[in-house]
């Protein structure tokens, strides 16, 4: 029997071989790139290399002089330019365009003593120059192909630009509006952040990393990064393991499981360790139960800034618990090449961990295909070509109408009639070019995107008049505290108001430019900033008929306006077609469809608030009346507008929800969908889950399932959803993921508030 098995094996041992030799040279480069033969790669270079070239590979610097201009002669540019050519950079951030590129990688392979090409990151978060909706905003769209498509046209246009690596997604669930990052993430939900993950993921990297049309890509920040206490960007992060486990770290391992190829340590503590020196985060459970295999990057002096954390008392010790606990790559802290090489000199850093780091960086290097060729991303007639091509734009208009929500529309005051009426258009942001972009732009220009003015008037047989109301000061605003943004300049009211007056519907845009969400950009106050929430009340005090639309990185507490104003339309910052895709929706050229992936408040001291909570001992106002359950006594609970809820210009109706068992640890779900209204519409069915009573409480709902379905008017659909062990177990105190019996609830419906309930047990 053993001989007949040896005899087949060097049968196709040989049949192999002889194939091989007749391979055309596609496949033996095909052949050339599989794991082993990487793995090979890696090992052989990583055996010439000296320990500094070594720890240069784990040395990433930000774009440092005008590269095609004169040679940098002094300070950090100077030393940034000399460690290059040494071959003691593995990364650059920040250069981009095809002959920027190209200058930097030709001094990386040509004059360093080994050639390793470089690997050139930057954040291409929701579009490189062609921008799509911020990150929040396509979440609201719950379309998990069109997110896909959006990061691969991304992915597409960045490549054209030289660009292989992108330092997105990012995969932080936050439960907190005052955070300005809530803008490039997916929301506070971790079933939908998952996939939305994967999405992104697969979007930028494609089904083959070494095509030049992908990038790799970056999950970030690993990890805690949305629970920063009082919604203060950088701030410390405390949360228990149930939290960790079951809210934040599932997006991370829904990228990994996609086949991301690098993750980003993040700047916060986690209970009391900072991400960047936590061996918990990065070596045991990433690197070692997760056994991810690509690279970790320090977030932008990371590892430096663990000194004024607290925990490590200068740059050599910062460097060395980094590399300890799995930072493969330092974002410009200089604390690798300046710090490494004495610390394994000095027995205090063991070289294995520098080679398992640079294996890890090279292993990705070669996946791009960056060996075979280092100009791959640099081709000047693909770029001329590629940026702003009609395909990508196509896409971004697409992504950008899928994600509007409408969040109210009585008296169906929506969509707009296309001929006969008087509008008054009002407010600073309706014309502004440059807000929709966003505050992750670095490569798109100001005064780029298409405004709502611009769009408003494509549709010329309505009679348009526009008014600022108030302005804001914006240029200023990039990078400097927003506090003082025009709380004073009223001369613009008279004008917006007699617009008002002689319309007969009001179009207002209200909310933030683009750098009142993002980066730094914590809010204490949610409400419309600045002078907007006057002029809303003024002119409402003139024509009632008002439809707001809302530009935002966030969820807004506008209770004044919700009671008051008859339709709203949220709109977030929806990249370059912004004013397109808006007024196809107030036409009705499209009917939205998108749903909130993030809960709106009334009142920012509800914060946080989020749908899938605990019920607490307390949860409802005692029969008798008295004070002691949980709630505030000067507001309500409720939030403004939950998860999940978006209108349509149709409507849709639930019915016969039926749940059957069909294993013991599994059950079908079916439901009927009918569209009710008058047109054609997409509905997200959404589908919740409540397991009653468990070892470790459980939230009174958890997504566990949506589909999105398109009907003409009248017709029905019945939609099913397959509950596994997957989607009914959690993660206990201990980290293990389990499966209790028991009875459980099922809700499925347009909102997290849906109650068309069944129940079953397990
Ligand atoms: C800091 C941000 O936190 C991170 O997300 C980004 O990728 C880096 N800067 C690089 O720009």
């Amino acid at each position: 029997m053993n001989n007949l098995k040896n005899i087949c094996i060097c049968a196709l041992v040989f049949l192999a071989l002889a194939c091989k030799k007749q391979a055309n040279s596609d496949l033996d480069t095909r052949m050339e790139n599989t794991d082993a033969s990487i793995d090979n790669k890696v090992s052989d270079l990583l055996s010439k290399m000296t320990l500094e070239e070594k720890i240069g590979q784990m040395n990433q610097y930000n774009g440092f002089w005008d590269v095609t201009g004169p040679t940098p002669t002094n300070g950090d540019a100077a030393k940034k330019y000399e460690h290059l050519r040494k071959g003691y950079v593995g990364s650059m951030l920040n250069v981009k365009g095809v002959k920027d590129v190209r200058a930097v990688q030709k001094i990386a392979v040509e004059e360093t003593r080994l050639g390793i090409p470089l690997i050139i990151g930057f954040d291409v978060i929701h579009g490189y120059k062609t921008l799509s909706p911020i990150p929040l905003a396509e979440a609201a769209s719950w379309d998990l192909k069109a997110i896909k498509k959006s990061a691969e046209v991304a992915a597409k246009e960045a490549s054209a630009a030289g660009i292989n690596w992108t330092f997105a997604p990012m995969v932080d669930i936050s439960r907190d509006a005052r955070w300005g990052r809530v803008m490039e993430g997916a929301g506070e939900d971790t079933y939908l952040g998952s996939k939305i993950a994967v999405a992104r993921v697969e979007g930028f990297q494609g089904n083959d990393l070494a095509s030049p049309f992908t990038v790799a890509a970056c999950a970030k920040h690993w990890a805690g990064y949305g629970f920063a206490e009082a919604g203060r960007d950088y701030n410390a992060v405390d949360v228990g393991s149930s939290t960790l486990n079951n809210i934040i770290f599932p997006p991370f391992k829904a990228a990994l499981d996609a086949g991301v190829k690098t993750f980003m340590n993040s700047f916060n503590e986690l209970n009391g360790i900072p991400a960047t020196g936590n061996a918990y985060l990065q070596r045991e459970l990433l690197k070692g139960k997760w056994e991810f295999d690509g690279f970790v990057v320090s977030d932008w002096w990371s590892i430096k800034e663990m000194v004024k954390h607290g925990f490590a008392k200068d740059k050599r010790q910062a460097a060395e618990y980094a590399i300890k606990a799995g930072s493969d790559m330092d974002m410009e802290s200089y604390a690798y090449v300046e710090e490494l090489a004495g610390l394994v000199r000095d027995g205090k850093v063991d070289e294995s961990l520098i080679d398992d780091a640079v294996s890890r960086i090279l292993r990705v290097k070669f996946e791009l295909g960056l060996f075979d060729d280092p100009y791959k991303y640099c081709d000047e007639a693909r770029e001329k070509q590629v940026i702003g091509c009609k395909e990508i734009q196509e896409a971004c208009l697409d992504m950008a109408k899928k994600s509007i929500v409408l969040l109210k529309n009585e008296n169906q005051l929506l969509p707009l009639k296309k001929e006969g009426l008087k509008i008054a258009l009002i407010g600073a942001l309706a014309s502004d070019k440059t807000s929709p972009l966003g505050s992750w732009r670095l490569a798109a220009e100001d005064n780029t995107a298409v405004s709502i003015l611009e769009g408003m008037q494509q549709y010329p047989n309505n009679d348009l008049t526009y008014a600022k109301g108030a302005d804001f000061v914006y240029g200023e605003a990039k990078f400097t505290s927003e506090l003082n943004i025009n709380t004073k300049d009223r001369s613009g009211f008279p004008e917006a108001i007699e617009a008002a007056k002689n319309s007969d519907v009001v179009v207002m845009v209200l909310g933030e430019h683009a750098f009142q969400s993002g980066e730094a950009r914590s809010r204490a106050d949610i409400g419309l900033p600045s002078l907007q929430q006057e002029l809303l009340e003024t002119i409402y005090a003139v024509n009632k008929n008002i439809i707001l639309v809302l530009n935002n990185g966030r969820p807004l507490a506008i209770p004044w306006a919700d009671e008051h104003i008859p339709a709203i339309v949220e709109a977030w910052h929806l990249g370059t077609q912004s004013g397109n895709a808006i007024t196809q929706v107030l036409y009705g050229d499209y009917n939205p469809s998108g749903k909130l992936p993030m809960t709106f408040p009334r009142n920012v001291g509800q914060i946080p608030i989020y749908y899938n909570h605990k019920n607490t001992g307390r949860p409802t106002l005692p029969a008798s009346n008295d004070v002691f359950w949980s709630h505030y006594i000067d507001e309500s609970n409720a939030p403004l507008y939950p998860f999940g809820y978006g209108l349509s210009y149709t409507s849709f109706a639930y019915s016969n929800l039926k749940v059957e068992k069909i294993s013991d640890n599994s059950v079908k779900v079916s439901v009927d969908l009918k569209n009710t209204g008058k047109v054609k519409g997409k509905e997200v069915v959404q589908l919740y889950i409540h397991d009653l009573f468990a070892r470790v409480t459980r939230p009174i709902k958890e997504l566990k399932g949506f589909e999105m379905v398109e009907l003409e008017p009248n017709q029905t659909k019945t939609i099913e959803f397959v509950l596994t062990e997957l989607e009914l177990g959690f993660f206990n105190n201990e980290g293990e993921f389990i499966l209790e019996p028991g009875e459980f609830n099922v809700f499925v419906g347009g909102n997290s508030q849906a109650d068309l309930k069944g129940s079953f047990q397990l």
